[in-house]
């Protein structure tokens, strides 16, 4: 079998990817190593960018998102017993982000490709891609029980971190870079109205705990635990006691989270880790495949949204004009907004998480890192510039 660019891996990244190629008019199939039913209930990111919101739409699947999805124009911070609001419009000329769920993207992405799309095959494990300096680079997976070749123009690994197809980027012009973090997050669902009309990121003594939300009825809730935490340690009360404990300010003397029925439970490690370069020879690298953030700050799903607007307008142009321009710079084009989203991610996540081994100097300092937030229109500014998002360069 031939097709113009195989697409690996159909999560966030490679089933938008689809889609924006399909509107073109490119030839994709997409290869995905698990069924349809977990890859769309696989509970994850909840936040999407002005430039996701506008990539989901633009690749036509805008339409419940513009429905159900809400937006909000800030986050609080809270720390020291006190709370501190972000407004995004004011401090950014006007950008926003929306909440809307990671499931329900994929969901809304998978109905279109299966509608009219090109191939989209679930349960298809990639082993290996072949080929990658060549013309004609060669995908080799495994179907119902068979070994399949498919061969192909371009490969575009989106296949998330534990991904193979960045080993066909032979290990001489392969870089990594890696930071792994001393916590992790328990991250929950409840059947409970939001704490609060926006998101809550709170420092405090006990460790990060972190107010998000799906829907008016759900509510989705974090909190810092050690690395090699057990779910089962961590009974529905805990939860809730160490939220209301985390997120309390001096202003609301004895406020509580609404509680409810928790219904999914479970722990997240976090990484920080870039594979450079993103393209080699024929085959592309985009998303969790190319660069991993931690969760604080909602970057992930964002970044892998706009790594392949970026390989669909390459794409479009190779097969309109056969110019290669595009393709040539994607790579770069991509890591200088990756790195910026690196730096922001690690920001977040070390001025608001308690590592076991700080000082109370390194308390210290986070607090005034928080107040500058609070006190300074700029600091406030670069933020906000960040959290919504730089724009997908053209
Ligand atoms: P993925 O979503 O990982 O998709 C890769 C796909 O490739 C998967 O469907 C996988 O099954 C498939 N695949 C893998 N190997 C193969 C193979 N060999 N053959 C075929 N298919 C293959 N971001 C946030 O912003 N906020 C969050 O709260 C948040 N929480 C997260 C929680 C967890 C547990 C994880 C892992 C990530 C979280 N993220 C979060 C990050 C965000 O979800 C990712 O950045 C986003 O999913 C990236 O999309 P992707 O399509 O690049 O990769
Ligand atoms: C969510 C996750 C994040 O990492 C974040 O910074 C904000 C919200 C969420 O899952 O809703």
């Amino acid at each position: 079998d031939h097709t113009s660019v195989a697409i690996v891996g159909g999560g966030p990244a490679g089933l938008l990817l689809a889609r924006l190629l399909h509107r073109a008019g490119v030839d994709a199939v997409v290869l995905e190593s698990r069924d349809r039913a977990y890859v769309e209930c696989r509970q994850r990111a909840g936040i999407l960018e002005q430039a996701t919101v506008d990539a989901l739409r633009e690749a036509g699947a805008g339409a419940r998102m513009d429905r159900e999805g809400i937006t909000h124009d800030g986050i609080e911070l809270r720390f020291d017993r006190r709370a501190h609001r972000v407004d995004f419009p004011s401090l950014t000329g006007g950008r926003r982000v929306m909440v809307y769920a990671q499931t329900e993207v994929v969901k809304d992405l998978v109905a279109l490709q299966l509608a009219d799309g090109g191939p989209l095959l679930f349960e298809a494990e990639v082993r290996a891609v072949t080929g990658a300096d060549t013309e004609r680079p060669v995908v080799h997976y495994r179907h119902e029980g068979r070994d399949h070749t498919l061969s192909c123009d371009y490969v575009v690994g989106c296949d998330g971190f534990h991904g193979v197809v960045k080993r066909a980027v032979p290990e001489a012009v392969r870089s990594t870079y890696e930071r792994v973090y001393p916590y992790s997050w328990l991250g929950v669902l409840a059947e409970a109205p939001p704490v609060y009309d926006e998101l809550i990121y709170a420092h405090s003594e006990r460790g990060f705990a972190l107010a998000s939300m799906r829907s008016p009825s759900v509510s989705r809730l974090y909190l810092q635990v050690p690395n090699g935490t057990d779910p089962g340690e961590w009974p529905d009360a805990r939860i809730w006691d160490e939220l209301d404990a985390r997120l309390a300010v001096d202003a609301e003397p004895g406020w509580k989270l609404e509680r409810g029925p928790i219904t999914a439970k479970s722990v997240l490690p976090m990484r920080s880790h870039v594979t450079e370069p993103m393209r080699y020879g024929r085959v592309l690298l985009a998303g969790d495949a190319a660069h991993i953030v931690p969760p604080t700050g909602a970057k992930g799903l964002n970044l892998a949204a706009a790594d392949v607007v970026v390989v669909a307008r390459a794409l479009t142009a190779r097969y309109r004009d056969g110019s290669t321009a595009l393709l040539d710079s994607y790579s770069d084009t991509c890591l200088r907004r990756v790195w910026r989203a690196e730096h922001f991610s690690y920001f977040m996540t070390t001025t608001l998480h308690a590592d076991p081994e700080q000082s109370p100097f390194d308390t210290r300092l986070q607090l005034s890192q928080l107040e500058q937030v609070s006190n300074s229109r700029h600091a406030a500014a670069e933020l906000a510039e960040n959290y919504t998002g730089l724009p997908i360069p053209d």
